[in-house]
């Protein structure tokens, strides 16, 4: 008895120790910090604090337009003198290392440069697009994917990267939304604080770790028409309550950086916006780290018709709270004259600079600029069989059971013939999608490679018309009218010859992505009319798919007996597919964005606001379309399992004051053991403000044996049926909460609950 009492008074006063220690070590390390900043700063001329403020990038391989004019002799120059603080685009330890040499041996401060890189998903282990990685909704394998990208791309001499990309986006013109975690504030927060702890680590001095960056500070996935760069202009309730709250989680997660956005949001440039980055990001959230402009986001605003030329951009941009100038040159041209005019005050570069400053201190290169530069960690860490585990992990659960008729799934691996077509089932780069950062040409594996090695006696494989012209699709357009047909014939014979056909279609792998906006989202090229002849010689045909956003498959899901989502899985692409296709995993993914029946629903999402007139009704007069349902074709949160999740006993009670519990059970009702994602959402009736039909609020992906039953329970804070208004500040009004749980935003379960609380 004496040593239970014992422990209940020991335990508190242990961890209040514990995390009054940490507080008093940061504390300490932060005012060391401080003070070696302020003291470099004290030393610096004004020119080599702007320096500091420049960013360039490598000139042989850039991930934006290259500016005219641009002098590339000139960079060397400026990176002897210090007049550079970070690169983007060298990566590779003895690059690395020659250039932080140019910079270490030849400049005055010695201050060593940043090298950042866009490891959007992966470096050489390539891991499922954003995209897809978010449809796993499983976090704890995404922050494993984030931090194989980091060790991967640390071994490599790179310390920072370009992201991840939390912009909400409900188009999927947008060739970008391949980029993110689609639609939805709660998962997109989440995921974002799962990626930015798998890059950053617990502490960014770790050598296998790499400072994040939150981007694009704001708007750019609500882009008019899906268009890239696009003009933005939302309301302050969609602002705050949907596109900045993936922002804010990243930024309360320690985000090291934020990168600013090409866009204009309400009639100002997002680079040169003070509501932006200075009230909100550095206000409002106190954010101390440093922001990023875009690729020549300064520039930029001059073409937006914003600014009258450089100078006068460089001085929005800096008066806004950009610290760093991504390839305008605008800072290093500019800033010095505006100092000694008067025009901008010295303190906004010393902050700036200090920002900078302190990521270089907390990644350790003042100890040791070299730090990122061991070749033998370069050797042994990247694309190594334990990176490629975890990529086939998270490969696996990204992958979305959209339709199985008759349970067509998964296959059986003997007794049948399969006829595997498309080429991009022979594919062996596409499935790398884009932004792949340094992932080999031609690395992914192939679905028929890994079908064959399960057994290559019971598959033939024909490829049909080519997706792209495969030698001019790298840089630049598509050739969107391209289509060499041959094949055709032969692909179609062998459909009506064999038991099952396995059809892979869809995206090119540089289909999607940055500049890739599509005006129509249906299969690309002659993919449809081809699907349709193969279901004319064997309806039995399994449709996987390879895509970098929702497609319109309203023709698809009609007729198709099979619909596997794969979208750009990575270096391990074909094995996940086939784990899937023969039923070696239990598919479990779920979609993080609707899919729509065609574009005309576009934007469609499924936290919308009920409208006056919801319907249905028996005239007119109520919100639809005369030619098409409302609802998606695939909702959010939607995926097959080859079991089935049964939903029961729920219960939702108040907990004190400020809380509610939800229970409730899943019971595994089919065949196989298998992962649920189990969802709640809610629905706030009345409030002084409309609220979306529908807000995700919490979930849980769970592993059920065959027939297991799980209790499940999940607590609410009436904060979460809260919602925040045009100051950003967050606010609960009581009254009526519908509660709904299922394993999709059509959701299995409600119940309504009332509240009057002294919250208020
Ligand atoms: C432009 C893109 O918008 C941004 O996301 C990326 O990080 C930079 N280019 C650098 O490649």
């Amino acid at each position: 008895m004496e040593k239970v009492l014992l422990l209940i008074f020991f335990i508190p006063t242990l961890i209040f120790c514990q995390d009054d220690n940490v507080i008093i070590e940061k504390t300490r390390k932060d005012k060391e910090k401080e003070i070696f900043v302020n003291d470099l700063i004290a030393k610096m001329t004004l020119m080599e604090k702007i320096g500091q403020m420049n960013q360039y990038s490598n000139f042989y391989d850039f991930t934006g337009p290259y500016p005219k004019n641009f002098v590339d002799s000139l960079k060397f120059e400026q990176l002897k003198q210090g007049l550079v603080g970070s690169v983007l685009n060298v990566s590779g330890v003895k690059k690395v290392k020659k250039m932080q040499k140019l910079v270490i041996d030849n400049s005055r401060m010695k201050i060593p440069l940043l090298f950042a890189l866009d490891v959007i998903h992966g470096f050489q282990t390539i891991n499922p697009i954003p995209l897809a990685e978010s449809a796993s909704w499983n976090l704890e394998l995404i922050q494993k994917s984030a931090s194989i990208a980091a060790k991967e791309a640390a071994s490599a001499g790179i310390n920072w990267t370009f992201a991840p990309m939390v912009d909400i986006t409900r188009d999927p013109r947008w060739g970008r939304i391949m980029e993110g975690a689609g639609e939805d504030p709660y998962l997109g927060s989440k995921i974002a604080v799962a990626r930015i702890k798998g890059f950053q680590g617990n502490n960014l001095e770790d050598p296998l770790t790499i400072a994040a960056c939150a981007k694009h500070f704001a708007a750019y996935g609500f882009a008019e028409s899906g268009r890239d760069y696009n003009t933005v202009d939302v309301g302050l309730k969609t602002l705050h309550n949907v596109i900045l709250p993936p922002f804010k989680a990243a930024a309360e997660a320690e985000v090291a950086t934020f990168m600013n956005s090409f866009n204009e949001l309400n009639g100002i440039p997002a680079t040169g916006n003070s509501f932006l980055q200075k009230d909100i990001l550095k206000g409002d959230w106190n954010f101390k780290g440093f922001v990023v402009s875009d690729w020549g986001s300064i520039g930029e605003m001059i073409a937006h018709g914003y600014t009258k030329d450089l100078k006068s951009a460089a001085k929005s941009a800096i008066t806004a709270g950009c610290d760093m100038d991504m390839m305008s040159s605008a800072y290093i041209l500019n800033l010095k004259s505006l100092v000694d005019k008067n025009q901008i005050k010295i303190n906004l570069i010393d902050d700036a600079v200090k920002r900078i400053l302190y990521l270089k201190y907390d990644l350790g290169l003042f100890k040791d600029p070299f730090k990122y530069c061991s070749e033998d960690r370069e050797n042994k860490n990247i694309l190594n069989a334990q990176n490629r585990k975890i990529s086939l992990d998270i490969a696996k659960e990204a992958i979305v059971l959209l339709k199985n008729d008759e349970n067509i799934l998964p296959l059986k691996k003997t007794g049948l013939k399969i006829a595997l077509i498309g080429d991009l089932a022979d594919d062996k780069d596409s499935p790398l999608g884009n932004w792949r950062a340094n992932g080999p040409k031609n690395s992914a594996i192939s679905v028929l490679e890994a079908m064959e090695r399960v057994n290559k006696n019971i598959l033939v494989y024909e490829s049909g018309p080519s997706l792209v012209n495969k030698s001019t699709y790298f840089q630049g357009e598509l050739d969107i009218n391209y289509s060499d047909t041959s094949g055709t014939n032969k692909a179609i014979r062998l459909a009506s010859r064999s038991d099952v056909v396995v059809a892979v279609m869809g995206e090119h792998g540089l289909q999607s992505g940055e500049g890739r906006s599509r005006a129509k989202i249906n299969l690309p090229g002659i993919q449809e009319s081809f699907l349709k002849e193969i279901y004319k010689a064997n309806n039995k045909v399994i449709l996987v798919l390879m895509n970098g956003r929702p497609l319109d498959l309203s023709w698809v899901d009609e007729n198709i007996p099979a619909v596997v989502e794969a979208w750009q899985l990575g270096t391990m692409s074909g094995e996940a597919i086939s784990s899937v296709l023969f039923g070696d995993y239990n598919p479990s993914g779920k979609l993080p964005v609707s899919f729509p029946r065609s574009l005309g629903q576009v934007p469609i999402y499924y936290n919308h606001k009920s409208t006056g007139r919801p319907g249905p009704s028996d005239n007119v007069f109520w919100s639809h379309f005369n030619d098409e349902k409302n609802d998606p074709l695939y909702p959010f949160g939607y995926g097959l399992s080859y079991t089935n999740f049964k939903y029961t006993n729920l219960k939702v009670e108040k907990l004190g004051d400020s809380s509610i519990e939800v229970n409730l059970m899943v019971e595994n009702t089919g065949n196989r053991s298998g992962q649920e994602v189990v969802q709640l959402y809610i629905r706030d009736s009345f409030s002084s403000t409309t609220r979306p039909v529908k807000e995700l609020k919490r979930f849980k992906k769970l592993f059920f044996e065959k027939g297991e039953r799980k209790d499940i329970s999940f607590n609410l804070n009436y904060d979460d049926l809260g919602f925040l208004n045009d100051d950003g500040k967050l606010f609960f009004e009581n009254g009526k909460f519908e509660i709904m749980v299922g394993g999709s935003s059509i959701t299995a379960l409600s119940q309504v609950i009332e509240i009057s609380s002294s919250k208020e």
